[in-house]
């Protein structure tokens, strides 16, 4: 559901509606990558968000733009890549072809960004921008109609199962406030779980990106630890 949706709760608490979960994979069981990719399609992940790093721009490595293919081929959801790489300028038309419906680059890593997030969009792609916890939310305000998403990472990227940073709260306030009526998803990334949910649908999050939530978290299975985190 997006912004246009607004409802408020009896508290008086802002929310926008049932957030949407995009399951990570890189807290899966990586031997069997696929199998658990078609296992969290099935149950009920929305997007699937797979998380590009080179050991550059972060310091781990994980997978490219053949995986993405491949991956794709395990699941209908929504492919949603996060770049988390040095050059992010000059691989968007690999991932693109590779099967991404939705491609996010990190603000801080870029000059020019703006030339980005248009390449995304010429792609056919939804065009999205990653804030590191350090950077300010303000680092968006001259792309607001360039993007279709924003990412706030709620931990420092490059790795599954950190601990949640709570100033995150307030920033996805502060880009929802920002966005006003755009049509434009506020997506969470990092340490998200069932127990910040609750006050980051309040805050305004319409995605939350969610990997040891799912695969080691604290319900019977996936579909229940994906409910879990929709259940705000
Ligand atoms: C962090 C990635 C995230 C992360 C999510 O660099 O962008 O997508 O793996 O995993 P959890 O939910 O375990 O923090
Ligand atoms: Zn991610």
């Amino acid at each position: 559901m997006n912004a246009g949706h607004e409802i408020t709760r009896e508290s008086g608490a802002r929310i926008y509606g049932t957030p949407k979960v995009a399951v990570s994979v890189l807290t899966a069981d990586l031997a069997r990558l696929g199998e658990e990719v078609a296992a969290v399609t099935q149950a009920g992940s929305d997007w699937l968000h797979l998380d590009v790093m080179d050991g550059v721009f972060v310091p781990a490595i994980s997978f490219g733009a053949e995986m993405v293919t491949r991956l794709c081929g395990f699941s209908a959801a929504e492919i949603d890549v996060h770049l988390m790489v040095a050059d992010p300028a000059g691989c968007i038309e690999a991932y693109a072809r590779a099967g991404a419906q939705r491609i996010t680059v990190h603000a801080e890593a870029h000059v020019h960004l703006h030339r980005t997030l248009a390449a995304i969009r010429a792609a056919g792609c939804k065009a999205g921008v990653a804030l590191n916890p350090a950077s300010p939310a303000s680092a968006i305000e001259c792309v607001l109609d360039d993007i279709d998403q924003v990412l706030i990472m709620s931990v420092d990227p490059g790795y599954g199962g950190q601990v949640f940073l709570p100033g995150s709260i307030a920033k996805v306030a502060r880009a929802r406030a920002m966005l006003g009526k755009r049509d434009v998803r506020v997506v969470v990334d990092g340490g998200v779980n069932a127990r910040n949910a609750p006050e980051l649908a309040a805050a305004g999050a319409d995605v939350l990106v969610a990997g040891s939530a799912v695969f080691q978290g604290p319900g019977a299975g996936y579909r229940e630890n994906i409910a879990l985190l929709k259940s705000v």
